[in-house]
């Protein structure tokens, strides 16, 4: 079970840099649902849209996949759809990986996703796939290797397959850019953390999370090889971008 996430509860504590360690890995799927605006209907949607490019006998990959609750909804949605994949889960926590050890240690040990350890802004080995996910992740690899990593996401995957980017993005207008912000603020208090907590966390998260505007992602995509590249979802400050490697005609 995950504990409620009281991370910047305590106003009086030190706060360093976020990181994905074991006390973030403890509270982080209430974290998830309590921080990422519509979160449970965007893994429908994840869901929904890597099932329509899953292909039988290819890889299918979630960088950045935390405690496996994207690959499970993946893996729920693609057998659904009559698809036998290789799953694959990678992420540099490994108080995450264990989680998501955990979460699919029942499962048969030849239908468990393969979880692999790494850090993306060293790269990372995409090969044979029908589909990535990169959900809220790329915003933490530091902008010096984005670049380098779309570029290896894109070589290593087969034709028709997809990328399924979500971002936190910026505006490009500062007054629409504080409103979304604000909005977001709200939507955290709604959900029950503190004016402290929410002002803790933006601390924390200065610096570690850079996020770009919609447009920037769009560019590097398509720079990379993507032929279609077009948002899913837009909820203020938060974008889901779906990016098609089209078969040349
Ligand atoms: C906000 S969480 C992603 C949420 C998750 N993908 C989901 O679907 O709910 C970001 C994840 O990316 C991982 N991460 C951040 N930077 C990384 C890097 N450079 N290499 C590998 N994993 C990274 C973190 O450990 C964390 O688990």
């Amino acid at each position: 079970m995950t504990k409620q996430d009281n991370i910047f509860a305590e106003a009086t504590q030190a706060i360093g840099d976020f990181n994905f360690g074991k006390q973030t890995a403890e509270v982080f799927d209430d974290m998830l649902d309590r921080s990422v605006p519509l979160y449970q209907e965007l893994q429908r949607m994840l869901g929904e849209i890597a099932a329509e490019f899953a292909e039988s006998g290819s890889n299918v990959y979630d960088l950045g996949c935390s405690t496996g609750i994207t690959l499970e909804t993946l893996r729920g949605a693609i057998t659904a759809a009559g698809k036998q994949v290789h799953m694959v889960g990678l992420d540099y926590s490994q108080p995450m990986l264990d989680r998501a050890g955990d979460r699919f240690a029942g499962l048969p040990e030849d239908e468990r996703p393969q979880l692999i350890h790494a850090d993306l802004n060293q790269g990372c080995v995409v090969e044979n796939a029908s589909v990535v996910v990169l959900n809220l992740t790329l915003q933490f690899v530091r902008p010096l290797y984005r670049n380098r990593l779309i570029h290896r996401i894109a070589d290593g995957l087969n034709e028709n397959g997809c990328l399924i980017l979500v971002e936190k993005v910026l505006s490009n207008d500062s007054l629409l850019n504080r409103m979304f912000i604000k909005f977001y603020y709200d939507m955290k208090r709604r959900n029950g953390y503190s004016d402290t907590e929410i002002a803790l966390k933006r601390e924390a998260l200065e610096n570690v999370l850079v996020p770009y505007r919609i447009e920037e992602n769009a560019e590097m995509l398509k720079h990379n090889g993507f032929t279609e590249v077009d948002t899913f979802f837009k909820w203020y400050n938060f974008a889901g971008i779906l990016a098609v490697k089209k078969r040349s005609e």
